[in-house]
């Protein structure tokens, strides 16, 4: 009997350290930034793209879905997204860039309405500031990452004229392109490029004032 009090009491002991280690390690932020942080530090760009494999449906749902979720500038969402998927979606966005978009079978082309920036007008050093490519570049970095925890792979692109973009996907005159973003999954070849491991050192990175 003594025996069996003594086992009840190391098991309910047992028990109540397992359920404090899993509370701290829920409310743990150092244990959510670390894995945060290596995925930032797992991407690369992806610059060999397999073609012939899709992204699959449920995937991209969450990478757009990540997107949507993006804090916008006075929360406007001006941010316009264009799937192209078609080969001649595809070639068109590519004749318009001077970047290879490297074959992937799935672009995201991330716009902005013009008419529906934040336009700060107590601006003094620039003369016309609209937010429309901070909120699609947070848009597009949600996107990329949503994309990386599943193991589909991306590259940011802004290597087009985003005039004639415009023009040969006949997108209206208020509809500005801000960046592209490729998904899709690596080949054999597939390795990031040497500028990947370039990084300036955090004292050059950050100055405090
Ligand atoms: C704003 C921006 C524009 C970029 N445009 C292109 C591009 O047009 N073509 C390209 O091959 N890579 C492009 N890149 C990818 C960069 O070259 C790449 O992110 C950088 O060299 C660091 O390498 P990593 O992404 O592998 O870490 C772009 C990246 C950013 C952030």
């Amino acid at each position: 009997m003594k025996k069996l009090l003594l086992f009840a009491v190391v098991a309910l002991m047992m028990c109540a350290c397992g359920n404090e280690t899993k509370n701290e390690t829920n409310a743990n932020p150092t244990t959510e930034t670390m894995d945060f942080l290596e995925l930032t530090q797992q991407r690369y760009s992806e610059r060999f793209f397999d073609s012939t494999k899709m992204v699959e449906q449920e995937k991209l749902d969450r990478i757009l879905e990540a997107g949507r979720q993006a804090p916008t500038a006075a929360n406007k969402q001006p941010q316009r997204l264009y799937l192209l998927k078609s080969k001649e979606a595809l070639q068109k966005a590519q004749s318009a860039s001077f970047s290879s978009l490297y074959n992937a079978p799935v672009v995201v082309l991330v716009c902005y309405d013009l008419d529906s920036t934040w336009h700060n007008q107590r601006e003094t050093l620039l003369p016309e500031y609209n937010s429309g490519e901070q909120d699609c570049a947070i848009v597009a970095t949600q996107m990329m990452y949503a994309a990386e925890e599943q193991g589909v792979h991306t590259i940011w692109i802004r290597g087009f004229d985003a005039g004639a973009l415009q023009k040969v996907l006949d997108l209206p005159a208020n509809i500005i392109p801000a960046m592209m973003l490729p998904l899709g999954y690596p080949t054999a070849n597939s390795a990031p490029s040497p500028m990947h491991f370039k990084r300036k050192p955090m004292e050059e990175f950050v100055t405090e004032l």
